[in-house]
């Protein structure tokens, strides 16, 4: 018998292709382009080869070495580097990116050498803080900032941009995109800027750009989860007509015995230095999977039957199986939110299986639908 890979993540590229066509329709009809942020996905060229195959022809990760890897993939879209970069990274930034987001004029200044000595222009995206206290020049510093940039030779402005909901959890209200969108008008017309990017945030936007009326001057969001996992960050809601399960991770039972459900002996710590609590339920059904803390965010996977994850250690996760019956081979079912899925896809433990239906039926969407709903709606991690 042929056994399938595991463990594994099942990837579904007919879903991120529909999740990609309807966000880019949805955003274009503001007058917004869409940047598709491939770094959850470990810059995966057969998912980054949907996002094109929907139209999506700028992309953005967070690491010059994703950068190389689309290069050598010879993926032809306008990349960019979403991170501000580091020092050490400035050639490999000016080598890989057309474009790369910054906040540091002794990174820009580096940038900017780096350019003359590669024969290059490098376009660049100042980034802007609008009180979610990642990255970004505070509004107060901007026009210093730009007039400083603006005498760097082999470096062009191409574009302001901010982010929301990444750190502190600041929301794009209608009032801060304004605010904004205001700065940004008042930095054009200071100094005379064209600013064909003027990006204004990520999956958390979504909601501000179905119902403004008013997008201002934004003309860009730069979006991964919205796409990947067809949710909004801002309230982690699904979007409404997107696939919220196009990852599904498969791992495989190891051990499936009736256990007590306290541990019994003199307790420590345990090998992650912590003291866990435990709740006396009498014996359970203890499950184990082969997957642990080394593959995956374990917080992040809701199993897709009824069954409880109890914990888990470098290679295993350990669950309360309820009155589920499985034994060792089969297989446990799970969703992954952003941060489960940008492990699993980072993993080199993990196997990466696509699947691609050709036809318009996708499995009961409804019930589908109802579980991610249900499940995972507040399963939202910072990044
Ligand atoms: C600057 C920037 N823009 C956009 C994104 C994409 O965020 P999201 O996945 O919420 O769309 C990220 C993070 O992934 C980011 O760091």
């Amino acid at each position: 018998m042929k056994m399938k890979p595991m463990p594994r993540i099942e990837i579904q590229l007919d879903k991120i292709r529909h999740n990609a066509q309807i966000l880019k329709g949805l955003c274009e009809a503001k007058g917004i382009t869409v940047t598709g942020v491939v770094k959850g996905v470990c810059a995966d060229p057969q998912i980054v080869n949907t996002f094109i195959e929907a139209g999506i022809t700028s992309l953005a990760v967070s690491k010059t070495i994703h950068l190389e890897k689309l290069r050598k993939a010879n993926i032809q879209a306008t990349l960019t580097l979403l991170r501000t970069p580091g020092l050490t990274e400035v050639q490999n930034v000016v080598k890989f990116a057309d474009i790369s987001m910054n906040s540091e004029i002794k990174v820009i200044r580096a940038l900017s050498e780096e350019a003359i000595r590669q024969e290059k222009v490098h376009k660049i995206i100042i980034m802007v803080e609008m009180g979610d206290l990642r990255e970004g020049v505070m509004p107060k510093d901007l026009p210093d900032f730009i007039r400083e940039v603006l005498k760097l030779p082999g470096i062009e402005i191409v574009g302001l941009g901010t982010n929301f909901a990444c750190f502190g959890g600041v929301l794009p209200t209608e009032e801060k995109m304004q605010e904004f969108s205001a700065l940004v008008q008042k930095i054009k017309n200071q100094f005379s800027l064209h600013l064909p990017i003027v990006s204004g945030g990520n999956s958390a936007n979504i909601n501000w750009i179905m119902e403004t009326d008013d997008v201002g001057a934004i003309n860009n969001v730069c979006l991964g989860e919205a796409i990947l996992l067809g949710r909004e960050t801002a309230n982690g809601k699904l979007i409404p007509n997107l696939f919220p399960d196009a990852f599904k991770f498969v791992a495989e039972v190891i051990e499936a015995k009736q256990k007590p459900s306290f541990p019994f002996g003199y307790r420590g710590r345990n090998a992650f230095g912590e003291s866990i609590e435990f709740q006396e339920q009498g014996w359970t059904n203890h499950i184990l999977v082969s997957v642990g803390r080394q593959d995956v965010f374990v917080p992040g996977l809701t199993p897709m039957k009824p069954l409880k994850i109890i914990g888990a250690s470098s290679d295993h996760i350990v669950m309360d199986g309820k009155n589920i019956q499985v034994q060792p081979g089969d297989e446990i079912m799970f969703a992954p939110n952003y941060g489960a899925m940008l492990s699993l896809m980072s993993s080199p433990y993990i196997h990466k299986t696509y699947i691609e239906y050709k036809g318009s039926k996708h499995e009961k969407q409804s019930s589908v639908y109802s579980f991610y709903k249900h499940n995972n709606e507040n399963k939202i991690i910072q990044r």
